[in-house]
C-alpha cells in the first residue's frame, strides 16, 4: 500500500482531485467510481474548478447508495452526486434507491459496470466503523453486490442529511468488497481525528471482516491518502512531500 500524508484537507482534496484528473488524462472515457460523504466534497470543489481546464467529463458511478425512498430525496447518494459533483449529469450512473426490487437493482447495476469494462479507478471514503462503500463490518472478502442493512453508526452518520435519524433508510444497496478488489486502481481518502483509529485498524491491523476496510491489505498497489489528523495514530510517519 502506498500511504500519503497530507497536511490538511486542502491538501488531501488537490491530491485526490490531480489522481482523478490524472485518470482522465489517460483515458477520456475513464471510468470512475466516486465516494459520496462530507470527506469528498472539497475535492468535488476542486474538481469543479478544474472542469474546463485539465480535467473534463468522464463517467462516473456510485458505489452505494440507499433503498427504500425515492431518488433524490435529500440524503440519498443521487442528490449529494446532483449537489456536489458538477458534470454532466447523464455521466452519473447510481442505482435508483427507489427500486421495487434493490436486489435485481445493484445487480443488474454491478453488471452494467462489467459489460463497460469495469471501473479504472475508484476512490473510496473510510466509515467511522470501517466500511468501505456500505460494506458494513461484517462483510467478507468475497462479498458481491447486494442490499445491506446499514449500521447504527452509518445511519447516525446520515441523520444530518435526511433531516433525522428516523428518516435514515434502514436498507442501502453496494459494490461488494470483491467488486471493489477488481477495480484496475483504488485510492481512499480519510480525513479528521476521529478516523485516526480506524484508519490504523484498516491500515496496520489484521485483515478480518470486522473491519471491511483492511480487506485492502491484499492490494499492494492501494494509495491511502489521508490528512495529518486521521494518520495520527498510524505507526508510519511516511508524507506526501
Ligand atoms: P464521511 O463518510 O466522508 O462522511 O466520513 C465516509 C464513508 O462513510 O464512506
Amino acid at each position: 500500500m502506498r500511504i500519503e500524508i497530507m497536511k490538511d484537507a486542502g491538501e488531501l482534496s488537490r491530491a485526490a482531485a490531480d489522481l482523478i484528473c490524472d485518470a482522465v488524462r489517460v483515458k477520456r472515457d475513464a471510468r470512475l467510481g466516486l465516494p459520496t460523504g462530507g470527506t469528498p466534497i472539497l475535492t468535488y470543489r476542486e474538481l469543479a474548478r478544474r472542469i474546463g481546464t485539465d480535467c473534463s467529463t468522464n463517467i462516473v458511478y456510485a458505489i452505494d447508495e440507499f433503498a427504500g425512498v425515492p431518488s433524490g430525496t435529500a440524503g440519498t447518494n443521487s442528490a449529494f452526486y446532483r449537489e456536489h459533483l458538477r458534470i454532466s449529469a447523464h455521466a452519473v450512473h447510481c442505482p435508483d434507491s427507489g427500486a421495487a426490487d434493490p436486489e435485481r437493482e445493484i445487480a443488474s447495476f454491478a453488471e452494467a459496470i462489467g459489460a463497460g469494462g469495469g471501473l479504472d479507478l475508484c476512490v473510496l471514503g473510510l466509515g467511522v466503523n470501517g466500511h468501505i462503500a456500505f460494506n458494513e463490518p461484517g462483510s467478507r472478502r468475497e462479498s458481491r453486490a447486494r442490499v445491506v442493512a446499514l449500521t447504527p453508526e452509518t445511519r447516525r452518520a446520515h441523520a444530518q442529511a435526511f433531516g433525522s435519524l428516523d428518516l435514515v433508510p434502514a436498507l442501502g444497496m453496494t459494490l461488494g468488497v470483491a467488486d471493489l478488489m477488481a477495480v484496475r486502481s483504488l485510492c481512499v481518502i480519510v480525513q479528521g481525528a476521529h478516523k485516526a483509529a480506524i484508519a490504523r485498524a484498516a491500515i496496520e491491523g489484521p485483515r478480518t471482516p470486522d473491519v471491511p476496510a483492511s480487506w485492502l491489505q491484499q492490494r499492494a498497489d492501494v494509495i491511502w491518502m489521508l490528512d495529518a489528523a486521521a494518520a495520527a495514530a498510524l505507526s508510519t510517519t511516511r508524507t506526501s512531500a
